[in-house]
């Protein structure tokens, strides 16, 4: 089954028809890989448990080694989604009415927009998902270092703007290692679909380092993927647009290429970004969460080095919709290592 894009011409594979399988039997031309992501089919027991068994382990290791990305479908109960999504609309509507100061990403339709982190709001499956952290200590070692936790919101279209697509780009818009780092764990809080701005992806680009890219880090639109590179790359394994069902998880390697997609709909499409980054790597972000929270955390937050602070629960309130956007936060690491490979 195909569908056509609207953000463009382009003729995009969909994951409606064969989502149910393990693995993903997307489509596939003579002589490519499949455009898709591997699917990890979570079951009730390892939901419950928060723990995946080794096969289900192994396959998401392996698709972030081989794709730079991997799906756990059904982690996460959908009335806790449904909860944090209604109060974070609330907020995207308020963002988006200030137009030209919204803290948007690259165009007005896509903002980054943080959670509140206070006692109402933070959930552990949401926030600090235990099957997230099995998986990405698979690749970057035991207890990741948690030091970004925001989401992008991808608005509808309002009178007079076009909705355009972010261009094609990599978080790591900087000289980074050329092994696995940090790893994204997004947590969309509706189904993402090509209509609502489900993110498009250039799996296995995680391999590829600054030399792909033009612009530097600090400019509002670094980290973009020069022409020549898309189109060689697109000869072997182009990108894909797929449908990402409702309380599903991606973990997503930092340094995959990938572009933000217009919203055609009228439903704000909020997605959560936590950053896992390997305890080597010394990237000093904090993330503030209220002080009400500090039990959650100490328990929570055991399988990871949780680098927050803590604030008055009044001063969270007042000031997570002031956070940073754009390339206002630093994914690099202090103190690198002087040295070339
Ligand atoms: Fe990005």
């Amino acid at each position: 089954m195909l569908i056509l894009s609207k953000s463009s011409s382009k003729v995009l594979p969909s994951l409606i028809c064969s989502f149910s399988t393990t693995v993903h039997q997307g489509v596939r031309k003579a002589g490519t890989v499949s455009s898709l992501p591997k699917i990890v089919n979570v079951s009730p027991e390892e939901k419950a448990q928060g723990l995946l068994t080794y096969k289900n382990l192994e396959l998401a290791n392996r698709a972030l080694h081989h794709d730079g990305l991997v799906v756990l479908e059904n982690a996460i109960s959908h009335d806790k989604l449904d909860f944090l999504n209604q109060k974070m609309v609330e907020d995207a509507r308020m963002l988006q009415a200030k137009g030209e100061d919204s803290p948007y990403n690259y165009n007005k339709g896509n903002i980054q927009q943080d959670p509140p982190l206070t006692q109402k709001f933070f959930d552990r499956e949401i926030f600090f998902n235990p099957l997230a952290t099995q998986v990405t200590s698979s690749i970057i070692g035991p207890r990741p270092r948690l030091s970004f936790i925001s989401g992008n919101s991808a608005l509808p279209p309002t009178q007079g703007e076009t909705p355009k697509a972010q261009p094609t780009h990599s978080d790591a818009d900087f000289q980074h290692p050329s092994s696995p780092f940090a790893m994204v764990v997004n947590v969309p809080l509706i189904e993402m679909t090509p209509e609502n701005g489900s993110t498009e992806l250039w799996l296995g680009t995680h391999r590829f380092g600054k030399e792909a890219q033009e612009g530097d880090h600090g400019e509002r639109a670094s980290g973009r993927i020069k022409k020549e590179w898309m189109e060689e790359r697109r000869k072997v394994r182009g990108p894909s647009q797929p449908v990402v069902k409702k309380g599903s998880l991606v973990v997503r390697d930092l340094r995959l290429w990938h572009s933000g997609q217009p919203n055609w709909t009228q439903d704000v499409r909020i997605m959560l970004a936590m950053i896992h980054f390997a305890g080597w790597y010394r990237n000093a972000m904090e993330v503030n969460f209220s002080e009400n929270l500090r039990g959650e955390i100490e328990r929570w937050g055991r399988d990871l080095v949780v680098q927050g602070r803590h604030k008055r629960e009044k001063e969270i309130e007042e000031g997570y919709l002031r956070g940073k956007f754009g390339n206002a936060y630093d994914f690099d690491q202090k103190d690198r290592l002087d040295l070339a490979f």
